[in-house]
């Protein structure tokens, strides 16, 4: 089998699971999101295997498959945790048949495995591929979409002011330790940093919006909510956009 078509079949082995569940069959917008995040966060684990080395077939295809426990229906309370270490038992069968060799599946399964809580329920080794699989989900989880949704999480359109000042405050609030995640690669953590520094812009940006959207702002104001949305800490960094200064 080529790679290409091992990346089909594993394509096709995820869609086939996931639409097989009976959660999953009657919300159909929950099936959506799955099979659409499983392929971004293969998309971004094939990124982070080919700039460091990793076979890009096997680092797709775990990735593809991280989530596929999804198919089975578990109690969103007590049962969630334990879909890492479903979705690698539910891969190994279907990996050992594309022909990945055996060493290979036990690596891609650990990876899986241990991607939502760090534990596997069988022994395996942390290697950089195994922790490049939860790398790229936590990578997806903090980019543009993921943002979309929270908000639309919050119900946040519907929000009075105050209550979205503060999710928007709590949020900011939150950034400083998410940055100090500890990721496997190099490639990983400039595309965390990435991603932290667009979902920073984001929320800033908001900030100034939400205070805008509730008085009028001095020039002195907006102008320190321009800076603070631009990262610039000092006066001599507080070009905005359009402020042409040539000195
Ligand atoms: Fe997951
Ligand atoms: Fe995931």
């Amino acid at each position: 089998m080529t790679d290409a078509e091992k990346i089909r079949a594993a394509e096709a082995f995820l869609k086939d699971k996931l639409q097989s569940g009976s959660y999953m069959k009657a919300h159909p917008a929950e099936l959506a999101y799955r099979i659409e995040h499983s392929y971004r966060v293969a998309n971004i684990g094939r990124t982070i295997a080919s700039r460091e080395g990793f076979d890009p077939t096997e680092m797709t295809v775990a990735c593809l498959l991280h989530d596929v426990a999804y198919c089975e229906d578990f109690d969103p309370e007590t049962g969630w945790s334990n879909h890492g270490r479903r979705s690698a038992h539910i891969a190994s069968p279907f990996l050992a048949r594309l022909g990945f060799a055996p060493e290979r599946v036990d690596d891609m399964c650990y990876g899986i495995a241990i991607h939502v809580d760090d534990r596997a329920d069988f022994s395996g080794v942390r290697t950089p591929f195994a922790e490049t699989i939860s790398d790229a989900d936590n990578i997806d989880r903090f980019d543009a979409y993921r943002i979309y949704e929270g908000l639309e999480r919050q119900n946040f359109s519907r929000l009075p002011l105050p209550e979205k000042r503060a999710h928007v405050e709590n949020t900011l609030a939150q950034l400083s330790r998410l940055r100090e995640l500890p990721l496997a690669t190099q490639t990983a953590k400039a595309l965390w940093q990435e991603r932290m520094d667009g979902y920073e812009a984001f929320y800033r940006r908001l900030l100034a919006q939400t205070d805008a959207g509730a008085q009028i702002c001095s020039d002195a104001d907006f102008t320190q909510k321009e800076r603070e949305y631009h990262g610039g800490n000092d006066a001599d960094d507080a070009a905005i956009p359009g402020d042409q200064r040539t000195e």
